[in-house]
């Protein structure tokens, strides 16, 4: 599905608190809605903003900082296969269809062109170091196929003698969960350093669950991706539903209108009906459960949606459900 990218917004301190970014985001969405893109997503720098244009908070985001010395595993898993450096300008080939495997399981993850790999992840600019080294690309080989990799800097520290470095993990991924487990062992076994830091993770990611020590990964978590139902109609119409069931939802829009009013929303199609509703709520809240990074029960308990017939919100949840938390992996 075609999705719009918002990144970047700005009006200039001149100008500001006169209606410009009200205007950009309307003028957003006609365009959007012209280039048939039924939803916009976007990180937020500041989480204020946009819920007032009908953006929902869809997925969370997190960030680890272990100690290496804490990176024990919870069980002792044979994980077939070894880690090879790849040379950037090399990856490519290796590690595209792995992430293509990843996204097309996981809500929330776009795909990638050559360029984007080429422009985004696979360079090095000076200026993307900060402090840190090199961009290292580690790949997973089981049976001489690429099945994980790891993009990683290493930022050496000594003090009195000792390593206070760590290593940043820039982007680590694996097409199951052996393998996945395995460029994670990979990461915690390079020595000389003193801490493992991620970001960006998934709030579901495998480590929680995967490490004898939780709490040493000071997982932190805060918002991700906004997501924008721009057509309600083929927004609800281009993704998937866990059960049968068909569910009314009498959808508020007060910044586009047009998507107002009471759709019906199931396997067998969303088009507007005069149907009595069975659930009631803004626009935004549609953006939090799009992707099932949240539950329409939850929203519920925060009085963003209100339950017009007993039961609807537990059959909008199994409609709704999601094995995996969405996850964007990088800001864009
Ligand atoms: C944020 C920014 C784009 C707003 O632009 P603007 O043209 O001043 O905004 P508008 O005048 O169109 O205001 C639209 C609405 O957003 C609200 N708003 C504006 N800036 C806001 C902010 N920083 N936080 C929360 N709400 C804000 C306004 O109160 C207004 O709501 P109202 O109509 O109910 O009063 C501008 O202040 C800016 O460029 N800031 C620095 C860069 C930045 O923070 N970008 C956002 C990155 S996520």
């Amino acid at each position: 599905m075609k999705a719009a990218g918002v990144t970047v917004v700005g009006v200039l301190p001149t100008h500001r608190r006169r209606g410009y970014l009200r205007a950009m985001m309307r003028s957003q969405l006609d365009a959007a809605q012209a280039r048939g893109e039924p939803v916009a997503v976007l990180w937020a720098t500041e989480d204020t903003i946009y819920g007032q244009f009908g953006y929902g908070m869809a997925s969370m985001s997190a960030e680890i900082d272990v100690p290496r010395e804490h990176t024990g595993a919870f069980a002792q898993i044979d994980t077939p296969g070894q880690a090879r450096l790849v040379p950037l300008e090399e990856a490519e080939p290796l590690i595209a269809p792995i992430y293509e495997r990843v996204a097309r399981a996981t809500p929330g993850m776009f795909a990638r062109t050559s360029a984007w790999w080429q422009d985004r992840l696979l360079v090095d600019r000076p200026w993307q170091r900060g402090s840190g080294g090199a961009l290292r690309c580690a790949v997973w080989e089981v049976d001489g196929s690429a099945t994980a990799y790891a993009f990683y800097r290493v930022n050496q520290m000594f003090e009195h003698g000792n390593s206070t470095g760590n290593i940043f993990v820039v982007e680590a991924m694996g097409d199951s969960p052996q393998v996945t487990h395995a460029i994670w062992r990979f990461l915690f076994g390079i020595d000389w350093l003193a801490r493992v830091k991620a970001v960006f993770l998934p709030v579901d990611h495998p480590l929680l669950l995967s490490l004898k020590a939780p709490r040493r990964l000071n997982f932190l978590v805060r918002e991700g991706l906004w997501v924008r139902l721009i057509d309600v109609g083929a927004a609800l119409s281009a993704r998937g539903y866990a059960t049968d069931d068909s569910i009314v939802i009498d959808v508020a829009d007060e910044f586009w209108p047009w998507n107002a009013g009471r759709w019906r929303v199931g396997r067998g199609g969303v088009e507007k009906t005069a149907a009595e509703a069975d659930l009631a709520c803004d626009v935004s809240s549609l953006g939090c459960v799009y992707l099932g990074g949240f539950t329409f029960a939850q929203l519920a308990r925060s009085m963003r949606v209100r339950e017009l017939r007993a039961g609807a919100l537990a059959r909008a949840d199994a409609m709704f459900r999601s094995d995996r938390a969405p996850w964007c992996p990088e800001v864009f």
